[in-house]
Formats: structure tokens, C-alpha cells, sequence
């Protein structure tokens, strides 16, 4: 836990106090994955429950030094695997309209752009709400199988 937590702080812009990673993993346990190298956690998704159908990913990050290789991609593929698998009809999400990356990542992996949410987050920018509907087959993403040719891949 100390690991995810600063992980996020170095790749997060807002804060999220640790007792947020202990909540999510308290209240849904298979929504939180990690992608670890050896010991050390490369990746990691805190998702949570909103309501009947819809789950959310809250937090999604991959260390600088481990991006490009598919480790975002396959914690995607394996929360909306889980979600979906869990009864879920709806996955949404919400990104920084200002990050043009991420909202690419996200829109190649299959969600779309909802609705804007003006500022959305503490230091006053808006958020893009992104949504991706079940049923399980037009997931994307390639979940639980070893990563390009390094095999080094775990979700715990
Ligand atoms: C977005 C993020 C999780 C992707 O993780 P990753 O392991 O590099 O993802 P993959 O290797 O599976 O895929 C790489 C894709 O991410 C995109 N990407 C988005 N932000 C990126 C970044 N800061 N650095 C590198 N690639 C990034 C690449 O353009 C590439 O897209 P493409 O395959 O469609 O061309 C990671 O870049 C990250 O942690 N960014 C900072 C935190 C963040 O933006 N989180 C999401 C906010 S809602």
C-alpha cells in the first residue's frame, strides 16, 4: 500500500489521502489491482462501486518508468474483465479536460466522452466524464496474460 500511495502522489495531480486506498479496498476488494515488477508496484487502478450498474475507475497510474509497454492497457482490460464479470452494465470514468493524452488512452480503449464537468478538481480545471458500456465482448485490452515479451506481469 505505501507503494500505491506514492505512486499516485508522483503521478496523480490531485492528493488522495491514504486512508482512500484503505477505504477502496475495503469496500470492494476485486475492484484494485496492482501491476507488479518483482516487488515493486509498476501500475496500479483503485476502481469503486456507484451504483447498481455503474462502477467507476477512480485512480488509474503507471510508473514513468514503466509506460508504453501495455501495463495501463492490461489494468484496464482486467477492472472492466471484473467489473463487467461483477454484474456492472456501465464502467465511467473521469479525466482532466486539459489531458489530451490520457483522454486518447482512454478513447482508443473504447470510452467515450460523456459530458464535461466544470472545475471538476481543486486547482479549478474541468473534467471530461468517459463511459464504456458492457456487454463483455467489446472490452478492449488484453487482461491477465504476460506483458509484450518481459512476462513479469502480476495483479494481485
Ligand atoms: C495513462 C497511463 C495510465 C497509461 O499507462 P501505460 O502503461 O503507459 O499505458 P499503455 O502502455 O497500455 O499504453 C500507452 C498509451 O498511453 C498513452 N499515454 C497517456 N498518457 C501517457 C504518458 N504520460 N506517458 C506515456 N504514455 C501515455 C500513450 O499515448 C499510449 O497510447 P496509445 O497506445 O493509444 O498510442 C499512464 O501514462 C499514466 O500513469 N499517466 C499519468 C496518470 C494518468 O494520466 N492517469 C489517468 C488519469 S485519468
Amino acid at each position: 500500500m505505501p507503494q500505491i500511495q506514492a505512486l499516485a502522489g508522483r503521478c496523480l495531480a490531485e492528493y488522495y489521502p491514504p486512508d482512500a486506498f484503505w477505504s477502496a479496498m475495503s469496500d470492494w476488494p476485486s475492484g484494485q489491482l496492482a501491476a507488479c515488477d518483482g516487488r515493486a508496484v509498476a501500475g496500479f487502478l483503485c476502481g469503486a462501486r456507484k451504483s447498481g450498474s455503474v462502477a467507476t475507475v477512480a485512480l488509474l497510474a503507471v510508473d514513468e518508468r514503466m509506460r508504453g509497454r501495455g501495463i495501463g492497457s492490461a489494468l484496464l482490460g482486467a477492472f472492466l474483465e471484473a467489473a463487467f464479470g461483477e454484474g456492472f452494465s456501465v464502467v465511467d470514468l473521469e479525466a482532466r479536460a486539459d489531458d489530451q493524452r490520457a483522454i486518447s488512452f482512454y478513447e482508443g480503449r473504447g470510452f467515450a466522452r460523456a459530458e464535461l464537468r466544470p472545475m471538476a478538481y481543486a486547482d479549478g480545471s474541468d473534467a471530461v466524464c468517459m463511459a464504456i458500456c458492457g456487454p463483455p465482448e467489446r472490452r478492449v485490452g488484453a487482461p491477465l496474460k504476460p506483458l509484450r515479451s518481459t512476462g513479469f506481469m502480476k495483479l494481485v
